[in-house]
Parts: C-alpha cells; structure tokens; sequence
C-alpha cells in the first residue's frame, strides 16, 4: 500500500517517511531537492524492503499538483500527507510580498488542489493535512503563517464532517505541531536556534494519530495544554503573549 508525502526531503515529512517505512508501506516522496529524495530512497529501500518513487517537483505550481495526482492515481495511495511548507518570521509591514505570496501558494493552494482531487478519487484512506499549534492562535510576527495553518486546520475539519456525514472512507485530518527541531526554523530565518520536539517524536505521534483517524492531532502535552489555554483565555491576554513568544524568535 502506497503513502504519499510532500515536502519529504527534510523534517517532519523526512521523519514520517521512516515511520512509515517501519509499517510497511511504499512511499511516494516529494519535494524539490533530488540528491536528498534519491539519497532517502537508497537508505529506505535497502533498509525496509519497500519500494519508494521519487517525484522531484515544486508543489506551489498548480499545474505540478494536478500533474503528480494523475502520475500516481495508478499506484493508487491510501494515505496521502500534505506536509511541504515554510514560514516567515517577522513583521508583516516589513516581509515581502513575493514571499508571502510564494508562501500561500504551498501552505495553502498545494493543500487546496491536492486535498481536492485525492478526496475525489480516493475510496478509502487518509488525507493528512499538516497545519500547525500557530493556526490554533494569533501569532504576531508569523502573521502569514499562521494565517495559512489556521486555513489548513478549518478545511481539513469540515471536510473531515463532511465525509464522515455522507458515509465516505475517507478522512481529512489535520497536525498541528508546536516547535519540532527542523530546517523550518531556518527557512522561517529565525535569530533563535529552534528549541522543540524532535521531528522522529511528531512523527511517531502524527502516524499513530493518523491511523486511527483523530482529526486533529496536537503532538505533546504542552501544546496540549496551549490549545486549551487559547480557547478559555481572553484574546486580549493571548494576543501580547504571543507577541513576546515570538519576538524571541
Ligand atoms: N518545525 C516546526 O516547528 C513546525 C511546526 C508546526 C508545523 N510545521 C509544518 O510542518 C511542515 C514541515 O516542515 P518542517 O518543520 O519539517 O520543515 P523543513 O525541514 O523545512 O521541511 C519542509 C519540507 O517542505 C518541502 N517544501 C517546501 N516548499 C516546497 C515546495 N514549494 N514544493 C515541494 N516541497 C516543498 C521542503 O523540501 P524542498 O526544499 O526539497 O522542496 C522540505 O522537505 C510544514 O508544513 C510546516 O509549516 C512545522
């Protein structure tokens, strides 16, 4: 059985592919850097018996979305993760515009287009959307970002009701993530070094919340706990926190 991972050449994506591998299942990666895709193929293959296809492509392009799902509606996956992305820290008045735009078109168009056309071919199987804990709250200082997370979660939510309503196999779940030690931090260009969870940890959390079809997984019990703080706090006592979290970053 066939998973499919985009943005699997680091991270989360990266770790996932293991745990993944560790079940069994062939895999279909993701991402834009070919040495690091072929590198993690030769390591999974010959470690895990599986098979792995390659797809070396830019997910913030539509036509490159529609193009994968037809490539690999014949492998015919049963779990699909939509986990590229990246963010930007900083001042919304001061981060430029390409970059944000650059920014929706993979954290939120990729997921859009691919979400839609697997849900309509899949007859059974997960759609796992990767979000984040800052979709879950006003994040100052990675407005953009969080903004796309929080698109993620919702529309991974209703789409989830949605099918379970009209009696559909498939599910649409979401991850939502606090600080996990990956090349995000860097790409986002943060000042701090990245403190977290390490990316084998969410992982191991994402894949087993996956297959028993939680819709949303939060790994950890502080972003547990973070996610119920924001729902019963005040926005007004939530909102300069957040500020200072961030501006550390
Ligand atoms: N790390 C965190 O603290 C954290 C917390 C919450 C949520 N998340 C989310 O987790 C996901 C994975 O991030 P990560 O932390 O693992 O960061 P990462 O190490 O930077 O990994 C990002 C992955 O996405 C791929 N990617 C980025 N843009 C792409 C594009 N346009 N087309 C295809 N692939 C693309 C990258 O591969 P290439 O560069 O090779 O294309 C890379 O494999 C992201 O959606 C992120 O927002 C991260």
């Amino acid at each position: 059985m066939y998973a499919l991972i985009t943005g699997a050449s680091s991270g989360i994506g990266k770790a996932i592919a293991y745990e993944l591998a560790k079940k069994g299942y062939d895999l279909i990666l993701v991402a834009r850097r070919e040495i690091e895709l072929n590198e993690l193929k030769t390591n999974l293959e010959s470690n895990y018996k599986i098979n792995v296809v390659i797809k070396v492509l830019d997910v913030s392009l539509v036509e490159n979305c529609k193009k994968l799902h037809s490539e690999v509606t014949s492998l015919n996956p049963y779990i699909v993760i939509n986990n590229a992305g990246f963010g930007r820290v900083g001042l919304f008045s001061e981060i430029d515009l390409e970059t944000e735009l650059s920014m929706i078109d993979t954290n939120i168009v990729a997921v859009q287009v691919l979400t839609k056309l697997f849900v309509n071919s899949m007859k059974d199987g997960i759609i796992l959307n990767v979000a984040s804990i800052a979709g879950m709250l006003p994040t100052p200082l990675m407005a953009t970002y969080a903004a796309t997370k929080s698109y993620v979660l919702n529309l991974s939510r209703s789409i989830n009701q949605e099918l379970k309503n009209s009696g559909s196999k498939v599910r649409v779940l979401s991850l939502n993530p606090g600080p996990v030690i990956t090349e995000f931090g860097q790409v986002a260009q943060t000042k701090q070094k990245m403190q977290g969870m390490s990316a084998e940890r969410c992982a191991k959390i994402a894949v087993k919340g996956m297959l028993k079809r939680k819709s949303v997984i939060v790994p950890g019990l502080l972003m547990k706990i973070m996610r119920i703080l924001v729902k019963i706090l005040p926005m007004g006592m939530v909102m300069p926190i957040a500020y200072k979290i961030q501006n550390k970053k």
